[in-house]
């Protein structure tokens, strides 16, 4: 069976457009000059009918209530199998929330990002009896679904935002941050949300892929500086540019990846908009910009 993955949610945190910004891609998708985009998750399936939700993010409910292929198939009956969360950034878990109606599922993650649910207990919503938590380690390949296996692996990255204290490290490879190899019977694809920068392990990891979804959150490391929307560079809160000498699209040059999609994007990119130089330069390199609802098949 092929691997078939929806992408729920194409935005970063905030989404597009986000509710207290008004830059032009914002403004743009209020007037509905551009597609607006809920935030980061995928859902993904090896047989086509049981599914894992990777990443739960704050407009997961309305995500759902938008892919037929979640709808409930019973009276308390849910194709979702799993949830599998990649760090515990509030884009990320947030929506762990609405799934809280006493229904069965596996919430996988690594023990770093458990410890920080756990430690939130606000999440103990999620009965325990029902709720099972399973730790993975990465490197370890698990089933997630049926038809389904996924392997964790670190990622260089940071502490979720408020749990930042004192110097911050943003490109910290550990538990914390973990991309998701996903396979099915016949194919495999990369889900990546967030990079901070591209390690030689990575590039080995992802040379010659089928399809890699990856962090796309800037165009340039200091676009939002730029536009005056904040302080903060992409490399700050844990994420390379596209751009640039140590942005994405000179980091994949060359690795021979087959199909490259770009998910987790800041409102503020220029890409969104499909009349950018930004966008033009992007697919000449051979890569898609995700939306909502996007259906990859692998
Ligand atoms: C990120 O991806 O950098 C975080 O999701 C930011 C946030 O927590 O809002
Ligand atoms: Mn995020
Ligand atoms: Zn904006």
């Amino acid at each position: 069976m092929p691997l078939r993955i929806v992408v729920l949610g194409a935005a970063a945190g905030g989404g597009l457009p986000q509710w207290n910004c008004g830059c032009p891609n914002c403004v743009a998708a209020r007037r509905g000059d551009l597609p607006s985009l809920s935030q980061s998750s995928i859902a993904v399936s090896g047989d086509g009918e049981s599914w894992s939700i990777v990443n739960a993010s704050p407009d997961l409910r309305q995500q759902l209530a938008l892919t037929p292929a979640l709808h409930a198939t019973g009276l308390r009956q849910t194709p979702i199998v799993s949830v599998l969360v990649t760090n515990a950034d509030i884009d990320h878990v947030a929506g762990l929330l609405t799934l809280r109606e006493k229904q069965p599922f596996r919430l996988i993650a690594t023990s770093e990002v458990h410890a920080v649910l756990a430690a939130n207990p606000i999440f103990q919503a999620l009965d325990p009896d029902l709720v099972v938590r399973e730790t993975v380690p990465v490197g370890e390949e698990i089933a997630i679904a049926p038809g389904l296996r996924a392997t964790l692996f670190p990622v260089p990255g940071k502490v979720p935002l408020y749990l930042e204290a004192g110097e911050v490290v943003t490109d910290q490879e550990g538990e914390l941050t973990v991309g998701v190899e996903l396979a099915s019977a016949d194919s495999r694809a990369y889900y990546i949300p967030g990079c901070a920068r591209m390690t030689p392990a990575l590039e080995a990891r992802l040379r010659g892929a089928p399809l890699v979804l990856f962090d796309g959150t800037l165009f340039r490391d200091d676009e939002m500086v730029e536009a005056g929307l904040g302080s903060k560079t992409g490399r700050r809160m844990g994420h390379m540019p596209i751009d640039g000498p140590q942005g994405s699209l000179a980091a994949f040059d060359g690795l021979g990846v087959g199909r490259k999609v770009y998910v987790h994007l800041n409102n503020s990119n220029p890409v969104l908009d499909s009349r950018s130089p930004a966008r033009a330069a992007v697919s000449a390199a051979g890569w898609a910009v995700a939306e909502d609802g996007m259906e990859i098949c692998a």
